[in-house]
């Protein structure tokens, strides 16, 4: 009976992980990421002002402000700033803030969230395919590296991301796990979705030294139905010597 229990438990991760592939394989080559990101903005389908999204927020301000203290933490570059809730919480603590994403709905939403904020500035941009001018002190890229398909494309944004950076500039990465079936999955090491693999990714460069990482909740597994386990990794800009 056991031996026909695993037999299935097999058979069904198998599935799932046949499944997930086929996904990446679709949005990586098959997929217009402009077009869906801009739909989702447009239809208002993500709420990140939900007080589980504004304790993620939260959590990750203060992890910085461990490092960094409470003053102005300089020039500050966020990837992926959606309809712009935690935009104009970062705004508060940084001289100048860069908010960027690839929807041009997501965009103006943001610039209308922060139009009161003289230090933001919003910016169009698709973090693949896009240089990422500027020098900053910290980059935040929260909930958008798993959108980056294969290894060869998150490893060309982490040198992007590390060149957009000053020396001993701060990357922060939050982002959620993949599901338990998926997370031992033979194509990970090629295809590093899912926080661990892109922690892992990033870990793995010379340009980086990873400072910190937490799971929430500190289980590492998710929190109900609507709330997926995530990762917060704080790296520093690591000059080879
Ligand atoms: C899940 S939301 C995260 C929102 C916010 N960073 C947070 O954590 O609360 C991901 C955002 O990343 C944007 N995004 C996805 N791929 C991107 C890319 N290649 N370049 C820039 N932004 C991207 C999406 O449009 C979306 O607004």
């Amino acid at each position: 009976m056991s031996s026909v229990r695993s037999l299935l438990d097999n058979l069904h991760r198998n599935y799932l992980q046949t499944r997930y592939l086929a996904s990446v394989v679709r949005n990586r080559w098959f997929v217009d990421s402009k077009q869906v990101f801009e739909r989702i903005s447009v239809a208002g389908a993500w709420d990140y002002s939900s007080q589980l999204e504004r304790e993620r927020h939260a959590r990750v301000l203060t992890r910085v402000a461990e490092r960094r203290g409470d003053n102005s933490w300089g020039r500050v570059l966020e990837l992926g700033c959606y309809d712009g809730v935690f935009t104009q919480e970062l705004a508060t603590r940084c001289s100048t803030l860069t908010a960027c994403d690839i929807s041009p709905d997501a965009c103006s939403r943001t610039a209308s969230r922060c139009a009161h904020l003289p230090n933001v500035q919003v910016t169009h941009l698709n973090i693949e395919k896009d240089e990422i001018a500027g020098a900053y002190d910290l980059v935040f890229a929260m909930d958008v590296l798993n959108y980056i398909y294969g290894r060869d494309r998150l490893t060309k944004v982490s040198a992007k991301i590390a060149a957009a950076l000053q020396p001993n500039g701060l990357l922060i990465i939050t982002d959620c796990r993949l599901a338990p079936e998926l997370r031992e999955a033979w194509f990970r090491r090629w295809v590093p979705t899912g926080v661990d693999s892109i922690v892992s990714l990033f870990a793995e460069q010379l340009g980086w030294r990873l400072l910190h990482r937490e799971s929430h909740p500190p289980s590492g597994e998710d929190a109900g139905p609507h709330y997926m386990a995530h990762v917060t990794a704080l790296f520093e800009k690591n000059i080879p010597i």
